[in-house]
């Protein structure tokens, strides 16, 4: 016992020495390790990895390394650079860092899966005619949520709501009805899901409190079980999206229990962002009566206008031009979108920087891109970058691409959606959701702040690096059905 003590202690001091003597090598990124051996800038990271990389880049420039929780990352913030990362695919590895990460929050491993299948499965259903049938199927499932009320009082009394709840539970449900089996369970799933949602970060960076820890494996279990289709129960065959993905994992060799744990992972990754990104849409609109005007003015000079009850569902792959409200949505997910994007280096590598210099990365080592802080938020691509402009994409009625840094045109100017070969498979269907959601709301509800004085909640600085930010508290609003359709 005393030898296995003794083995066991000295095991832990070979680590914590060798993760604590890293030096900076020639031709290395600056090193920076914190202060505390293993742990290095693990609870500054977690608490908010946004505040902690800013000063960390005023410090060491657009490239530096740090210790996190005894890993090692290289972040590297000039957008010029970033192909360098994105573009290799033999000495970066995507798969390593997401499947731990994935097992940690979904208890779910499937490493017989090959990510270019998974993809190549997704792809199918996100593109041409299936997407179009997808984007018909939302239009219509919020059309009916959002001009029906469960509680049964008329829809044309004033109800009171805050926004981020309003959104979220409206575009999850639609989304949820639109892409898994119709079943009457959505309110519940959206419940249990938000539950789950609201502790995923901790659950990420292993800092749940005991009590989170039962709540958050007690609701991935409620979960699993809510989104078990029926053809797993025995029962009859659907035509949904859903249906196809467990053929997929059937085809692949995948296990009852593993299928029931990856619906949940799809259903995070397909449900998650965009009612957020919706709130804060609607949040600056409702800020800013100045965009709010554009917009809607934008709204009233459509054909879309006129989508009253009884008209057939909106065809959204019609073009219809919508530059301000694109504009409007760019710039919403300019200040809140914060993905971060990791790769594990598996071979030493040298990487070149746009301005010449080159520097050797360490194997095992990960690289991490953080678009928020620059592209998105850099002061040196987009003038006043805290600030809401909602003309900001916008050129002679047109989306404006023309962004540029050191004198040198951007090819990435905002990266609300990742890039290379894992950007959002989405995207398309996410962006028209999303379009779909705010014209029928402004064109069918009347919606106002409470408060007219209120500002938009800040942010939930824990979510740094998990897609779509969340608010932290709510921006409460009432609204109800406008009297006479189409008066916006
Ligand atoms: C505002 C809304 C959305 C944003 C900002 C967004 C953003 C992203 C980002 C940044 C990624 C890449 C993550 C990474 O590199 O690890 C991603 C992946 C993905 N997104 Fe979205 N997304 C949105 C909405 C949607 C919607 C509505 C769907 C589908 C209904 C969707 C489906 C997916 C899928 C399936 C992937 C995984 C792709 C892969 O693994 O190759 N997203 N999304």
């Amino acid at each position: 016992m005393l030898w296995t003590i003794f083995f066991l202690l000295n095991g832990l001091l070979i680590l914590v020495l060798r993760y604590s003597t890293r030096t900076r090598q020639k031709n290395e990124p600056p090193l920076d390790k914190g202060f505390l051996p293993w742990l290095g800038h693990a609870l500054e990271f977690g608490k908010d990895a946004a505040k902690f990389l800013s000063r960390m880049k005023d410090r060491h420039g657009d490239i530096f390394t740090v210790r996190v929780a005894g890993k090692y990352l290289t972040v590297l913030l000039d957008p010029n650079s970033f192909d360098g990362v994105m573009n290799d695919t033999v000495g970066l590895d995507f798969t390593r860092s997401r499947n731990q990460v994935i097992k940690r929050i979904f208890s779910l491993q499937l490493p017989s899966i090959k990510p270019s299948a998974e993809r190549q499965w997704m792809e199918q259903h996100f593109q041409g005619l299936n997407l179009s049938k997808l984007c018909g199927s939302m239009n219509s499932n919020l059309q009916k949520l959002l001009l029906s009320d469960p509680s049964g009082c008329s829809p044309s009394e004033w109800r009171q709501d805050g926004l981020f709840n309003l959104c979220y539970s409206l575009l999850f449900r639609a989304g949820y009805l639109t892409l898994f089996e119709k079943r009457d369970n959505a309110t519940e799933v959206y419940n249990e899901f938000r539950k789950f949602d609201d502790l995923l970060a901790k659950l990420a960076y292993c800092s749940l409190r005991r009590d989170e820890s039962k709540t958050a494996k007690l609701s991935r279990e409620r979960l699993w079980e809510l989104l078990t289709p029926e053809c797993m129960r025995g029962n009859s065959e659907s035509n949904s999206w859903q249906q196809s993905y467990h053929h997929f994992l059937q085809k692949e060799g995948i296990d009852a229990e593993m299928q029931k744990k990856a619906l949940l992972l799809q259903l995070w990754t397909t449900q998650c962002n965009a009612g957020p990104a919706a709130f804060w849409l609607l949040g600056f609109l409702l800020t800013h009566p100045e965009a709010m005007e554009a917009v809607k003015s934008e709204i009233r000079g459509l054909a879309l206008q006129d989508t009253s009850l009884q008209r057939p569902p909106i065809n959204p792959l019609e073009a219809h031009s919508t530059p301000v409200l694109d504009s409007v949505l760019s710039e919403t997910l300019r200040l809140t979108a914060a993905v971060m994007i990791r790769r594990e280096v598996v071979h030493g590598k040298v990487l070149q920087m746009a301005n010449g210099q080159e520097y050797h990365l360490r194997r095992g080592d990960i690289v991490c891109l953080f678009p928020f802080l620059s592209p998105q938020m850099d002061p040196q691509i987009h003038q006043e970058p805290q600030i809401f402009k909602y003309d900001r994409f916008l050129t002679d009625r047109k989306m404006k691409d023309t962004f540029y840094k050191d004198g040198k045109r951007l090819k990435y100017y905002t990266m609300p959606w990742g890039a290379g070969s894992n950007i959002c498979v989405g995207k398309e269907f996410a962006v028209t959701a999303i379009k779909q959601f705010v014209i029928l709301l402004l064109t069918h509800l009347d919606l106002e702040m409470c408060d007219p004085e209120d500002k938009l909640p800040p942010v939930n600085t824990n979510r740094y690096g998990f897609g779509m930010l969340q608010p932290y508290g709510d921006l409460q609003v009432r609204h109800r059905l406008k009297n006479t359709q189409n008066e916006i």
